[in-house]
């Protein structure tokens, strides 16, 4: 018998450890597609933490719903400083790496909203990228990346996390710690928008229109903010509110087409 290699499979991934973010997951898979992918796309859940119904509607909205294992911080001090306690479980992430039956992964969050398919970041040669972040911007964002499953370094990122190894408490700080030289992906990929914070708006008119992907950053999303009035009367604040409209007309659609 000949050896017939199947070439891996390219992939676009998202990960849920919770109910409260499954609005999120859905509308990152059907933007996807709405825009015409034809990759594959996943979901890393944790299945013991989430209901039978979201793990239907999961499998109905992905080609691939992957079972993953809590992995938790215990160590607290840097998310109570950022105020963001809920971030705790979100060493999870690292669980992309364990993925070897992929060979490449485009992640994007959960609070992601990609505005067009991204199909180009599967063609980069580097086995790791993301953009900056626009808190601490020698840092990355690890709400979008680009990388390649890798036993090896999935050993070295769970020996991070079991030792608590974080400048955050969460992933971001762990993963920067690792990929300390990582290739910068255009800030186009990984827009972070919150809703009080005012990003630097004649940059944001004049790249409008070349946006692929804007993530919701911050405790609040776009499922808790169904009507919401702007903060302000600035351009900003419209462009907030204008995304959020967008993150629902794509939620309306795909529960239209649910039930
Ligand atoms: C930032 C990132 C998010 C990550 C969190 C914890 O908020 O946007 O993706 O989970 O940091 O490190
Ligand atoms: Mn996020």
């Amino acid at each position: 018998m000949p050896n017939i290699v199947v070439p891996k499979e390219d992939v676009y991934c998202t990960l849920l450890l919770n109910d409260a973010y499954l609005p999120g997951a859905l509308v990152v898979a059907r933007s996807l597609r709405d825009y015409g992918t034809r990759r594959k796309l996943a979901v890393l859940v944790t299945s013991t933490h989430v209901s039978q119904d979201t793990i239907l509607r999961l499998k109905h909205n992905f080609d691939h719903v992957i079972d993953v294992k809590k992995l938790t911080n215990h160590d607290l001090t840097a998310l109570n400083t950022m105020g963001r306690t809920d971030l705790l479980a979100t060493f999870t992430k690292i669980a992309l790496w364990q993925q070897t039956q992929f060979r490449k992964i485009v992640y994007l969050d959960a609070d992601t909203l990609p505005l067009r398919a991204p199909n180009e970041l599967f063609d980069l040669a580097m086995p790791f990228a993301a953009g900056p972040e626009i808190g601490f911007p020698d840092c990355f964002n690890s709400g979008v990346m680009v990388l390649e499953p890798n036993p090896e370094i999935y050993k070295q990122l769970l020996d991070l996390a079991n030792r608590g190894t974080s400048f955050d408490g969460g992933d971001q700080g762990l993963l920067n710690i690792h990929f300390h030289d990582f290739y910068r992906l255009s800030f186009m990929y990984n827009v972070e928008l919150y809703r009080s914070y005012r990003l630097y708006m004649p940059a944001l008119e004049h790249y409008k229109d070349k946006l692929s992907v804007v993530h919701f950053i911050g405790r609040e999303k776009p499922w808790d903010m169904r009507g919401k009035t702007p903060v302000d009367q600035s351009a900003y604040a419209a462009f907030y509110c204008e995304l959020i409209e967008r993150w629902w007309a794509v939620y309306n659609n795909l529960t239209a087409d649910e039930s």
